[in-house]
């Protein structure tokens, strides 16, 4: 396994202009082997950003056409919810860009947490069916203060995920939806690149143990430091973020 890279950037915006270059850049590799772009998008605040500039195409354009956008995980809700992450990305980038609709492979959250899963990890299947060499270009993350990502919770353990690529999941108490759908890591892995977006000087102490662990093969307890790709994971944080 390829030793994760760690960019620190000065702030939040340097954080989303870097993912937004490193995502076209990986576009254009695709473009140039004729190949269609896989981006499987996060849920949270911090990609806004990212989706933002990927809208305006201020850091290059995608070639839309040819582009299939994946969910790394989502609320049981419905798609017009506030909650919802397909919600955020659609306003923040989907509605502004020349995609097919059907293109856009959404998590069917409102289906409930076994049938959407169900029906998403069929969707995940048939993709990577298709896709060349059966991987997702590009997988962006975040990270919570508690070391999740997507929604791969602590305490969650991963013996159960056998072979499936999306499962139920359920958030802790303090969050708004319970009731989810994530990748697991094993969907996560088949990936050419994986991209984390941490800032937040409140992610610090657990950046540093996450990066810990995922140096040392990861630690259960900290699924963000589960984490593989078959190419290249790469931690985009700011300087608030970042322990030293
Ligand atoms: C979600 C995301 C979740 C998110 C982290 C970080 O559905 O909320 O999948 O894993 O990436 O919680 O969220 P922020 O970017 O808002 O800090």
């Amino acid at each position: 396994m390829i030793e994760p890279k760690v960019f620190v950037l000065d702030d939040p915006a340097a954080v989303a202009r870097e993912a937004a270059r490193q995502i076209v850049f990986a576009a254009r590799v695709a473009d140039d082997h004729a190949r269609s772009f896989t981006l499987v998008l996060a849920g949270g605040s911090t990609p806004k950003a990212v989706y933002r500039i990927l809208a305006e195409g201020t850091s290059g354009l995608l070639h839309w056409p040819s582009t299939h956008i994946l969910f790394g995980d989502e609320r049981c809700v419905p798609p017009d919810h506030a909650d919802s992450n397909y919600r955020m990305a659609h306003e923040s980038l989907l509605s502004k860009v020349p995609i097919h609709e059907q293109c856009v492979h959404r998590i069917e959250g409102e289906r409930g947490p076994d049938a959407g899963a169900h029906a998403y990890d069929r969707t995940l299947r048939s993709v990577l069916e298709t896709a060349p060499d059966h991987l997702l270009d590009v997988v962006l993350l975040g990270m919570g203060a508690d070391g999740h990502t997507a929604s791969l919770f602590p305490g969650r353990g991963f013996a159960g995920d056998g072979e499936l690529l999306a499962v139920p999941a359920i958030a802790p108490p303090a969050s708004p939806i319970k009731d989810r759908i994530t990748l697991t890591p094993k969907a996560i892995a088949c990936s050419r690149h994986v991209i984390y977006l941490v800032t937040g000087a409140e992610k610090r102490d657990m950046l540093a143990r996450v990066l810990d662990a995922a140096k040392h093969g990861g630690d259960p307890s900290l699924p963000a430091s589960m984490v593989t790709s078959a190419g290249q994971v790469v931690w985009l944080v700011d300087r608030a973020a970042h322990p030293d």
